[in-house]
């Protein structure tokens, strides 16, 4: 029989401060994600951002430093918020998962990044609404399948939605933001070197629609 996952629910302390939050996330049992991981990596920005931006989780790099996309995914995400006139200082930045995921391979000792379970996105749901409740961003930017399944749902398609204007389903969230769902940045970075800059333009695209929306909120 599966074991029971707990989830975060019961660490994820009744505030709006991003501080705190960030704080209790260390101590963080709800999966079994913690006991590798070096750290739980907490989002990143103004509380009173108008958007949001959320990856999938921490990567090796991340992982190390305590914080969200300064790796090579996160280099290119810069570079692609450069390019669609948004300014990184004005978004809040977070994984839907707050841990490190991967393997070891048995040679070397480079981590290899482990896509999280459906459960352990679950999981981690908690920390993810608290940070919506905290920051209320106008737009949310969903990065990639994993993001986007945490908030709109397994059945969501990211190829057939990609870059449209949709909503946050009915009934399940205390806010109702515009949100827009793109590739993950590294989904750039791995494809075959002849299609990237091919998929860096569609992803700055996507982002484009981002910046026109929050044009729209006065920012
Ligand atoms: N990939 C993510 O989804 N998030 C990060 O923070 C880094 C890489
Ligand atoms: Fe908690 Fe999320 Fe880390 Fe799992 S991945 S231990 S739910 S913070």
């Amino acid at each position: 029989m599966p074991t029971k996952v707990p989830g975060a629910e019961e660490f994820v302390p009744d505030t709006d401060d991003l501080s705190v939050l960030a704080d209790a996330a260390q101590g963080c049992k709800g999966c079994d994600l913690y006991l590798d991981a070096t750290q739980s990596v907490f989002g990143q920005g103004s509380a009173t951002a108008t958007v949001m931006l959320i990856g999938e989780q921490p990567g090796d790099q991340e992982d190390r430093a305590g914080a969200p996309f300064v790796g090579p995914a996160g280099k290119l995400l810069d570079k692609a918020l450069v390019a669609a006139g948004i300014d990184r200082d004005s978004v809040y930045v977070t994984n839907a998962v707050k841990h490190f995921k991967f393997t070891l391979p048995e040679r070397g000792k480079r981590r290899i990044h482990k896509t999280p379970s459906r459960t352990e996105v679950v999981a981690c749901r908690p920390w993810l609404l608290a940070e919506l409740d905290a920051v209320r961003p106008d737009v949310v930017v969903l990065l990639g399948a994993t993001a986007a399944k945490a908030l709109l749902g397994n059945d969501f398609r990211l190829t057939e939605h990609r870059g449209e204007v949709l909503g946050l389903p009915a009934g399940e969230f205390a806010i109702d933001p515009q949100v827009v769902a793109t590739v993950h940045p590294s989904s750039v970075l791995r494809g075959p070197p002849e299609n990237r800059e091919q998929a860096f333009e569609a992803l700055t695209d996507d982002l484009r629609v981002v910046a026109g929306l929050m044009r729209g909120h006065g920012r």
